[in-house]
């Protein structure tokens, strides 16, 4: 880990440098702004040889930034790159957009002499099919991330989880599959809508909630919350850099999600992804996980583990951020979020597994939380 044009008094920060230390899969984020220019250089300072590539994007985002990267690509010797749109919202992270983009691949590279370089320029649905489909094209062609979003930057594009939605079940369908580098160019978030930017700060506050009190308290500040959300160049590549450090330190433990370490990165998400899917994306992600981590610390309060104080400094800062803590035109929900919840991957033995805030930017899990104090939170957190 590391940062290059380190601040120096009053001066910013321009860029960062993380290592996710992975072994043979190790990589690097690489977090600044201005830097997409750079991305040839620093696909080939990665190692990385290929000479055509296949760039997954949407049409949105591939209308502000695809002639960009065709250009930063061709500076180093790209000689072809293709371009494959997909639809811009979470309703196409699907199965048939998944194996649309295998066709794709295979269509514009049906020659094994000739490996693409697979670049994903997007945010979340456009990292996680997208990684999913290098992950199976012959077994596994090398990716990049160029994430776009302040969601992607600070979670989606780094640990390797890549998967599509199906069976109104999110994320169902995937592997882990492992960037070779991320380039995450902050000056691309100025075309955001604040509606996103918020959402992406929704996971910015769950690092600071569960993971660092002082990634925490530095939000609760004044100007915290509010100076990432206004773009501030060097406030976003610190804050970006600290999240994608709290994120490759667990995954560095458990890459595969198999010791338990690794729930952590769901707080907020049991409920949250229930949510989500039963208003059928009426909220993006980070709101409705802004809405389950208010659920999950209720539960906490519940049980015993966390205090009342957490509840009102998280709900403070979700206030601040302008994210909703509660859903309640999903009034007529209920049962379908129960349902939802129980297709959670940490529902084990017909009881959900959560993680839950301690107060003090930790956390621990609980698998035995009785289901009245599930429906008591759930009833809330849709209600008016
Ligand atoms: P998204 O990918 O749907 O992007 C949100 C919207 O922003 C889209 O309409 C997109 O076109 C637009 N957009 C993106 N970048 C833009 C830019 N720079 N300028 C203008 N518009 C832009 O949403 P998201 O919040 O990035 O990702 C959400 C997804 O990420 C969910 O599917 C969620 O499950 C997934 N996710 C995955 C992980 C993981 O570890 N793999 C972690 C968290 C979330
Ligand atoms: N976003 C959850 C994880 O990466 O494990």
């Amino acid at each position: 880990m590391g940062s290059v044009g380190a601040a120096m008094g009053t001066e910013k920060i321009t860029s960062e440098c993380v290592e996710v230390p992975l072994g043979e899969r190790s990589y690097r984020v690489e977090i600044g702004n201005g830097l997409l220019s750079e991305l040839g250089g620093r696909i080939r300072a990665a190692g990385l040889k290929q000479t055509q590539a296949f760039v997954v994007t949407n049409g949105e985002v591939g209308g502000l930034y695809f002639e960009r990267v065709r250009a930063a690509l061709e500076q180093v010797g790209f000689t072809r790159v293709v371009r494959h749109d997909l639809p811009g919202t979470e309703a196409g992270k699907n199965w048939e957009e998944f194996t649309g983009t295998c066709a794709a691949l295979l269509e514009a590279f049906p020659d094994t002499g000739s490996v693409p370089l697979v670049v994903l320029l997007g945010g979340g649905v456009v990292g996680d099919l997208g990684g999913f489909a290098a992950g199976v094209f012959r077994r596994g062609v090398p990716f990049v991330q160029v994430p776009t979003t302040l969601l992607a930057a600070v979670d989606s594009s780094v640990g390797g989880k890549v998967a599509v939605n199906m069976g109104g079940v999110k994320n169902i369908f995937g592997i882990f599959n492992q960037p070779r580098l991320v380039v995450c160019d902050l000056g691309m978030l100025e075309t955001l809508s604040a509606r996103e930017m918020r959402s992406g700060m929704s996971e910015v506050i769950k690092y600071g909630g569960v993971c660092s009190r002082a990634l925490f308290e530095q939000l609760e500040a004044p100007g915290g919350v509010e100076r990432v959300l206004e773009r501030d160049p060097g406030v976003l590549v610190d804050v970006v850099a600290q999240c994608v450090r709290l994120k490759a330190a667990v995954v560095a433990q458990d890459e595969l999600d198999r010791k338990g370490i690794r729930n952590v990165l769901n707080f907020g998400h049991t409920v949250g992804h229930a949510i989500e899917l039963s208003a059928s994306y009426a909220l993006t992600h980070g709101e409705a996980i802004a809405v389950g981590m208010i659920a999950a610390t209720r539960l906490a309060i519940a049980v015993g583990v966390c205090g009342e104080p957490f509840l009102d400094r998280l709900h403070g800062l979700l206030e601040r951020a302008g994210l909703p803590t509660r859903y309640p035109a999903g009034a007529s929900l209920f049962d379908a979020v129960i349902r939802a919840m129980q297709m959670d991957k940490k529902f084990r033995d017909g009881r959900n597994v959560f993680v839950l805030p301690t107060g003090d930017g930790s956390w621990v899990q609980r698998e035995n939380v009785p289901w009245d104090l599930v429906h008591a939170v759930v009833r809330e957190a849709l209600s008016e």
